[in-house]
């Protein structure tokens, strides 16, 4: 157990591999260490809950032509709203995220709180998009825990209990393990690891910048992870 090398080998994975997606800086702009705009990244992670990052593309790109500022999503009549968010599904998302955008700008006049209490103190941000958006945009050490997380970092130390009991043991080990440096980019590394190879089913370990590490890999049964509760 390695956490430096575990850390290394997936960020500079992630420096060759991560997915180019709209609300990413570019590298030009990682390189200048401009951080993406915390708008940008909290629409976008409020849509990507339950919504795959395909679904999303064009539904973010509508909403920031439509409401170009927190300010502006907040100013917008809430049957606006839902009639732009329609087809996404899970529509309480999307009255809490007017909800967050009135906060945001008529308490803090628009800026983001950039740490996770003073996200998650806003009404309709839960524990995961506080986590996200200040690791994201403001990098902050946040341990962001998903489906994909959970299911690297289970797979990674071999986690048997089941979820959902194992999820505060698996946020300790994702806390632990989450660097000073670059911890928005260890989150999205994660997930995109999740997402593009230590997938459910059959995995591409293989190809893995970090199968070395992995406890799972080394048992030959990856797939026995993240262990489930029997219903
Ligand atoms: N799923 C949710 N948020 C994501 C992000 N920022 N990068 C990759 N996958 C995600």
């Amino acid at each position: 157990n390695d956490p430096q090398a575990i850390i290394r080998q997936l960020l500079a994975w992630y420096d060759k591999h991560h997915r180019d997606l709209p609300w990413r800086t570019s590298p030009a702009a990682a390189a200048r260490s401009r951080r993406p705009d915390p708008y940008h990244v909290w629409l976008s992670e409020v849509m990507l809950q339950q919504t795959t990052v395909q679904a999303v593309k064009p539904y973010f790109a509508k909403f920031l032509a439509l409401w170009p500022t927190v300010k502006d999503l907040a100013a917008a009549p809430t049957e606006d709203v839902m009639a732009a968010w329609a087809g996404l599904g899970y529509y309480a998302r999307a009255r809490n995220l007017k909800k967050s955008a009135e906060a945001v700008a008529e308490e803090h006049d628009g800026v983001f709180p950039d740490t996770e209490d003073g996200l998650r103190k806003l009404p309709g941000i839960g524990d995961y998009t506080a986590a996200a958006v200040a690791a994201i945009a403001f990098d902050r050490q946040a341990p962001v825990m998903d489906g994909n997380v959970e299911r690297v970092v289970s797979r990674l130390y071999a986690i048997d209990a089941p979820l959902p009991a194992s999820k505060p043991a698996m946020k300790v080990r994702v806390r632990e393990l989450t660097p000073e440096k670059r911890p928005g980019d260890f989150a999205q590394a994660m997930m995109d690891l999740g997402a593009t190879i230590c997938t459910p089913r059959r995995p591409a370990c293989a190809i893995c910048p970090i199968r070395e590490h992995c406890l799972a890999f080394a048992e030959h049964d990856p797939e026995r992870f993240p262990v489930k509760a029997a219903k």
